[in-house]
């Protein structure tokens, strides 16, 4: 990663763990990583958490103290208003909320979330000062036909209008191959540098410069202890969204050590 933006660890505990389990998970998070709950200065590596809509509040408690930062799964298209069972980013940004996971694979195969309704739901982020986390990635034909740059440029293509107003530094772009995601199947530091490299020149070229140097770029898809400092040792990825190895504090840590380690050699 480059020294000039701060790396990033997102864990997305999708729809896991209940009241009981995160109560837990923050009282090992705060026996596993002390410096995040010390009344100092910042650690070197953001830490962030998105648990389900329904427990941001506690969350927000359970961390009030400490530099956890938390963030959303999801923000409604919508403003407030008459839309039952939505939740806005305004509510979202109320609850003390710094990031939100957009364009997630998992939202746009299963709940149908369209190019379209991607782009709204980062106007609403955006409105709110939340940091969107844009999520692109191509599925397992796709990168088994040499596609994979292609598709993930057109990917970019689709929120042209709405990213490149984004104020710089104000943006995160997660590459997650689905084929990658819950599967096992993690992607070569190799590929994952080079599509984080593709995604930052593409920002370089219909964005700006700077947009592309200050965007943090983190890889997704069964990241894990073993694997994780591969990913972050290369260039162009400065951190990670962590599915399934980010559901147990104790593995969430092991993580980060690793990190810092690697940041330190
Ligand atoms: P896994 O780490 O479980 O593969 O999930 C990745 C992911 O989708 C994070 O958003």
């Amino acid at each position: 990663m480059a020294a000039s933006r701060r790396p990033l660890l997102a864990a997305n505990w999708k729809q896991n763990l209940l009241w009981q389990d995160i109560e837990n998970y923050c009282e090992e998070l705060r026996a596993e990583l002390p410096e995040y709950f010390a009344d100092s200065a910042e650690p070197p590596i953001d830490l962030l958490v998105c648990p389900p809509l329904c427990y941001l509040g506690l969350l927000g408690a359970l961390l009030e103290d400490s530099h956890v930062l938390s963030g959303s799964q999801l923000v409604s298209t919508m403003g407030g208003g008459a839309y039952t069972g939505e939740v806005s980013a305004q509510m979202v940004a109320d609850l003390g909320c710094d990031y939100v996971i957009v364009g997630h694979s998992e939202r746009r195969g299963l709940f149908g979330d369209s190019e379209e309704s991607i782009t709204q739901r980062l106007s609403q982020a955006i409105e709110q000062d939340l940091v969107p986390i844009l999520c692109i990635g191509e599925d397992l034909e796709t990168r088994r036909s040499g596609r994979a740059g292609e598709y993930c440029r057109q990917q970019l293509e689709a929120q042209r209008g709405i990213i490149s107003g984004i104020e710089p530094g104000e943006l995160v772009l997660a590459y997650e191959p689905i084929w990658a995601i819950g599967t096992g199947e993690n992607a070569s530091r190799e590929d994952a540098q080079e599509m984080a490299a593709l995604v930052r020149s593409w920002f370089r070229e219909h964005v700006s410069a700077e947009a592309a140097e200050a965007m943090p770029v983190l890889y997704g898809g069964s990241v894990k202890p073993a694997n994780i400092a591969d990913y972050f040792s290369q260039p162009d990825i400065d951190g990670a969204l962590i599915g399934g190895a980010s559901l147990e504090a104790a593995s969430m840590a092991q993580m980060l050590r690793a990190c810092m380690a690697g940041k330190e050699s």
